[in-house]
């Protein structure tokens, strides 16, 4: 984006609340009322390729991504006037220095009231079939309106109404326009905008992504040794790390296996009951099962687990290595696999899970707060 447009912009707006307020208030901040936006919108479309991967978008036919949609989406998803009193935005629960998360158990929604869950982050979404920790959604346009309805997150129940307060700021025709070539602001096009940018937040070039390449020659020894603890210990059996799981060859080596389809970012339908509880607090989906969830800038995420009940990864490694407790509704894999790893392991394991690090994406501009604070 062209700097000097955008430090002329700045001045401006400074010389404008400068010569508004009476009283100068430096303390109060408050979003401007016009988001900063480049003169052609950021590139979105290269980072979702998905040539070479075997996995399929979930983008539907009537909601092809454009960068002027997925640009609208970054709008709206830091507009804090998607909420009741206009406190909170998406943005707030999910920063992009989180990876989409916000570091925090539970979340503060507009009225200062907690999420019963953790904030989980957002990334490869295009590449799952179920959204939310209960896996109660499987529509994304559909999905991403529900936070703005939520009585704890954003509190507006109805959209109608959401339309017509966004009608009545002045660049969001001209953003819908240019997004969906209608002026008009509907509920509908309100979620498409909103999905399309959620599914533009994607990962493909952390250290793993770039070694498989060439046969993980980029991996030092002990990240080597972490994928292969990572594949015995069965980690590998739920959280798939690419399209594939990794799979043991008769050379030692890894090759892709397992369900390529519904499991890139480490998705997969059939997440199950895993030891953490005997009696349920949440139920998740239905007998304490859970979404399994995405392995991927793992170390950006803490707290971990629907409940957020971890803090480091060590916590994460303990349960599965002493805490899983026996449920007749425990997983089969878990049940099944040796979790036996002894300190060299672990470290080895944490190394591996580090590679799945992907801080190029998260700091781009097409994903910041376009509103100056
Ligand atoms: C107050 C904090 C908060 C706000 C605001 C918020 N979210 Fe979330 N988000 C959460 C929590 C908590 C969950 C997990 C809820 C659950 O699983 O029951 C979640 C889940 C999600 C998921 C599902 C991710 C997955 O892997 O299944 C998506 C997508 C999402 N939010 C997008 C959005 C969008 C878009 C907005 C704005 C319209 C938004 N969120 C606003 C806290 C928030
Ligand atoms: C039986 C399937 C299964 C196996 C095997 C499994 N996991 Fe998980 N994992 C899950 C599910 C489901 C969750 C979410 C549980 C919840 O929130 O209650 C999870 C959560 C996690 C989280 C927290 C992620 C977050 O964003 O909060 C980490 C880290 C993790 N697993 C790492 C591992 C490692 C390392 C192994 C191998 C030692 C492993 N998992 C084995 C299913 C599995």
């Amino acid at each position: 984006m062209n700097i000097t447009y955008r430090l002329f912009l700045c001045c401006l707006m400074g010389i404008v609340m400068l010569s508004c307020s009476k009283e100068s208030s430096p303390a109060v901040s408050h979003a401007p009322d016009v988001p900063i936006l480049p003169e052609v919108p950021d590139d979105y479309l290269s980072a979702m390729e998905t040539e070479g991967l075997f996995v399929h978008s979930n983008e539907p036919f009537d909601n092809v991504t454009t960068n002027e949609g997925a640009q609208l989406g970054r709008v709206l998803f830091y507009d804090p006037d998607l909420s009741l009193n206009g406190r909170i935005s998406c943005g707030t629960c999910h920063l992009p220095e989180f990876s989409f998360a916000d570091g925090r158990q539970f979340s503060s929604g507009f009225g200062d009231e907690l999420t019963h869950r953790n904030t989980p982050s957002l990334i490869n979404l295009q590449f799952s079939n179920t959204f939310f920790w209960d896996m109660s959604q499987s529509v994304l346009e559909e999905q991403v309106l529900l936070p703005v309805q939520n009585h704890i997150e954003m509190g507006i129940e109805d959209l109608d109404y959401l339309a017509e307060k966004l009608s009545a700021k002045d660049y969001y025709p001209n953003l819908f326009n240019q997004a969906f070539g209608s002026s008009v602001i509907t509920q509908e096009n309100i979620g498409k905008a909103l999905a399309q940018f959620v599914r533009s937040i994607n990962s493909n070039q952390s250290k793993f992504d770039l070694a498989r390449d060439n046969d993980f020659e980029d991996f030092t020894a002990i990240e080597r040794a972490g994928m292969q603890v990572f594949a015995r210990v069965g980690c590998n059996d739920c959280h798939s790390v690419l399209g594939h799981n990794l799979v043991f060859g008769e050379d030692g080596g890894f090759f892709p296996g397992g369900d390529e389809g519904s499991f890139y970012g480490g998705t997969g339908g059939d997440a199950a009951n895993i030891g953490l509880d005997l009696a349920y607090a949440d139920q998740g989906m239905g007998q304490g099962i859970f979404k399994v969830p995405s392995l991927r800038n793992i170390g950006m995420t803490a707290p971990y687990m629907h409940d957020g009940r971890f803090n480091t990864l060590d916590e994460v490694l303990d349960h599965y290595q002493y805490g899983v407790q026996d449920h007749p509704n425990l997983d089969n894999r878990l049940k099944s696999s040796n979790r036996e790893m002894n300190t060299g392991d672990r470290e080895a394991l944490k190394s591996f899970l580090m590679t799945l690090q992907d801080e190029s994406f998260v700091l781009q501009e097409r994903f910041s707060d376009p509103f100056v604070r």
